[in-house]
Parts: C-alpha cells; sequence; structure tokens
C-alpha cells in the first residue's frame, strides 16, 4: 500500500478542517476516498466542496462501501466507540477523535474489536506533538527534576461563548454530549497531565454545572490528585474565563519546571534554561503518524490504549463531584455510569439555534492548539 484510502465521518466543525487538509494533500499518506455525515443537509453541501469525493450518509454504508482502508471518527462522542467497534469489524484502522468515548465502559466493545482485528486504535489528541509538553515528559521521564513532588495545571483559556454551546443541539447536554469542559475541551490536557505526571490513585473534583453559560453540563472544574509516591497536584479548567491562562507546574525534589506563556523554564541546581516553544500543527501531526503508522509501521503518537486514561480521570472527576467525596481512582465504573444516565435522563432536547453552517471550519484554528 503506498497510501491509506481514508474516510471521515462526522463533517462538522473538525471534520470539515482534516477533510480539507488530507484533500488538500497537506496529510502525506493519506487520500480523501470518502465522507459521511447523517445531516441530510450537510451531506449534500459535501458534494459541492469535494466533488469527486464520495459521499454517505450512513457510517456502516460507508465502511463497507470498500472505498476506504481507513476511517478517521469525527462525530459528537457518544458516536465514537460505536463507529470504532464497526469498523474494526470491517478490518479497517481507527483514528478516533477525542475523547475516545462518553464513559469507559463504552470502550469495551471497541478494545475488544480491535484486538481481534489487529488494526490500529489511534486517537486525535494532537498537543501529544506540542514541543514544550514532549520535552517536560523528557525530563520528567530522565529523572531531572528527581522525584515529583507537586504539580499544578492550570488551563482556563478554553473560552467558549454561549453562541458556540448553542450552535449544536448536542452541545452542553448530558444526553447530547456527556458532559462539559472535561469531556470536550480538557482532555488534551487531561492526557498531558497523566502523560507527564503519570496517574494518581485517588482524586477529589468540584464541577460547576452551568456557572458561566446556560449549559446542563460543567464550565469549571477543579481536580485535587494524590500520588502513590505521596506527590499532590491540582487541575484546574473552564470556558468561561474569557482571558484564562495555561499554566503548568511541576515540582520535583531536584527541580522545577515551569510552562507558561510559550515557554519551558526549568530551574534546577540554582541555574535557570529556557525553551520557546515552536509553531507547530498538531493536527497534520497526528494525520501524518496515523498514516506513517499504517504503512511504515511507525510507533502511534496517541493510542486508544493510553488515551483511555483521560476519560478515566474525567469520569473519576464527575463522580467524585456528584458523590461529594475523594473517590480511588479504581472507583467503580459502573456506578459513574448510573450517575451518568440519571444526568441522561433529566436532560433536556435542545434545538439549535444558529446557522450551522457559519460554524464549518476550513482550515485549522488556532483555537484548537496550543493557546499561550
Ligand atoms: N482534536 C481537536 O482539536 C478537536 C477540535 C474540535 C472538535 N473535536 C472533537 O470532534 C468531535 C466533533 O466535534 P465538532 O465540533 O466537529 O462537532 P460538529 O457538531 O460540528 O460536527 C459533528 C458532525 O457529525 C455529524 N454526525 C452526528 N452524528 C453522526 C452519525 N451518527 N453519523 C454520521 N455523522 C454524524 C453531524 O451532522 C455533524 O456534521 C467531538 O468529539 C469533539 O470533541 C476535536
Amino acid at each position: 500500500m503506498k497510501s491509506v484510502r481514508i474516510g471521515i465521518v462526522g463533517v462538522g466543525v473538525i471534520g470539515t478542517a482534516h477533510a480539507f487538509a488530507i484533500y488538500n494533500g497537506e496529510a502525506e499518506g493519506l487520500i480523501l476516498s470518502a465522507l459521511c455525515d447523517n445531516d441530510k443537509n450537510r451531506a449534500n453541501s459535501l458534494k459541492n466542496e469535494f466533488p469527486d469525493v464520495p459521499v454517505f450518509e450512513g457510517y456502516e454504508e460507508m465502511i463497507d462501501s470498500g472505498l476506504i482502508d481507513a476511517i478517521i471518527i469525527a462525530t459528537p462522542h457518544y458516536f465514537h466507540p460505536i463507529i470504532a467497534t464497526c469498523a474494526f469489524k470491517r478490518g479497517l484502522d481507527v483514528l478516533s477523535e477525542k475523547p475516545l468515548g462518553v464513559y469507559t465502559l463504552s470502550l469495551k466493545k471497541a478494545f475488544k474489536a480491535q484486538k481481534k482485528s489487529g488494526k490500529l486504535y489511534a486517537t486525535m489528541l494532537n498537543q501529544r506533538t506540542n514541543k514544550l509538553f514532549m520535552l517536560a515528559k523528557e525530563m520528567v521521564d530522565r529523572g531531572d527534576i528527581g522525584k515529583l513532588i507537586r504539580n499544578k495545571y492550570v488551563i482556563t483559556n478554553w473560552y467558549r461563548t454561549q453562541e458556540y454551546y448553542d450552535s449544536g443541539a448536542w452541545r452542553g447536554t448530558w444526553r447530547g454530549e456527556g458532559g462539559g469542559v472535561l469531556i470536550n475541551q480538557a482532555p488534551h490536557n487531561l492526557d498531558i497531565w497523566q502523560y507527564i505526571c503519570g496517574m494518581p490513585v485517588s482524586l477529589r473534583a468540584k464541577c460547576y454545572e452551568g456557572k458561566h453559560h446556560n449549559i446542563e453540563v460543567e464550565d469549571e472544574a477543579t481536580i485535587c490528585a494524590k500520588y502513590e509516591n505521596g506527590a499532590t497536584g491540582e487541575f484546574i479548567t473552564s470556558t468561561g474565563i474569557e482571558n484564562g491562562v495555561n499554566t503548568f507546574e511541576i515540582v520535583g525534589d531536584k527541580g522545577k519546571i515551569l510552562i507558561e506563556r510559550g515557554r519551558l523554564v526549568l530551574e534546577k541546581n540554582g541555574k535557570i534554561t529556557a525553551f520557546e516553544d515552536e509553531d507547530y500543527n498538531g493536527h497534520l501531526n497526528i494525520l501524518k503518524n496515523f498514516a506513517n503508522a499504517i504503512l511504515y509501521g511507525e510507533k502511534l503518537i496517541a493510542p486508544a490504549s493510553e488515551a483511555v486514561n483521560e476519560l478515566i480521570l474525567s469520569n473519576g472527576a464527575y463522580l467524585s463531584s456528584w458523590k461529594n467525596s475523594w473517590i480511588g481512582i479504581n472507583f467503580s465504573q459502573r456506578e459513574y455510569l448510573r450517575f451518568l444516565k440519571r444526568k441522561i435522563a433529566n436532560s433536556r432536547i435542545k434545538e439549535s439555534n444558529t446557522e450551522r453552517e457559519n460554524l464549518f471550519e476550513k482550515a485549522y484554528k488556532r483555537k484548537w492548539t496550543t493557546n499561550w
């Protein structure tokens, strides 16, 4: 195989950006071979935007078409594991948008089908290709700052307007989205947090539902974490602050790393070393890595087996907040699902009141990348 014939299911805001990047030849190794959206109007407009690309309204039809070797899943989150399972069963490689799903139990079938198929299961956790985060990971893994003692990640610059939440009937609801900032924007940062500092053994969270917007789900959350070696951590995120920050501090017993404003500062033995961020396109990096993994066996940057950790963290944070108590990281996923189902049962059906077309993005936007 010289290149991978790829299909995209869910061609909304981000699916459209991926589609144009591949269509325009920016993602070497991938050929845009089919598109699928179950919204009739969107499917029709795709035929004009991508005249030579077959368009489907049902994902199974696209998967069965024989036109594609791999699939990008860019629908609302609840569908991600369902479509991934179907794709693995038909022998396709899968690149899922984040999060992998809304609740970890929903991934069981997808992982089982993947194992049976032997195909790749990758995730669009594009911030894993940011230079500063990767540098921090290398430093921590090498022991440059010694044993980790404390960390604090404040990622409050995911500002979103009420119009954003109103732009899709699924957004900001338990039924359609299954969570707020923790499940939609912060998965990138929860992933980086655990990628560098490891998984905590227990956590205590407070999720503030509808604090800044007229939405059901949380638009602000604080998580406190305890680690096996006695270290502690904090993770704070919000979509309600217009001038929020992106600051990550990692303290070890031999040094300290501070990442903010596009700079990583390492403080060690009384010496300060600074590194600057570089312009990068994380989405394209993940797309190219996915192609290279299929074609040449390159190691996946964000395999689903690792991406599941950020979902455990967000699920755990919700459960802790709802139970108003500390919980162990091996919390009962069934108990979490019982709580979630209660939220879904009380969730209202929302009408979209913004022109969908206004939101379709034709290129990657700064708002999805590492924003300092
Ligand atoms: N990695 C990133 O930086 C990034 C950025 C934005 C969004 N996302 C993720 O991408 C996903 C989509 O987000 P969005 O903002 O593009 O949403 P969106 O609502 O703009 O687009 C979703 C599209 O999927 C279609 N769809 C829904 N259910 C479908 C189904 N069963 N079959 C086929 N099509 C279906 C909808 O009609 C819509 O066009 C979310 O999971 C989100 O978290 C990731």
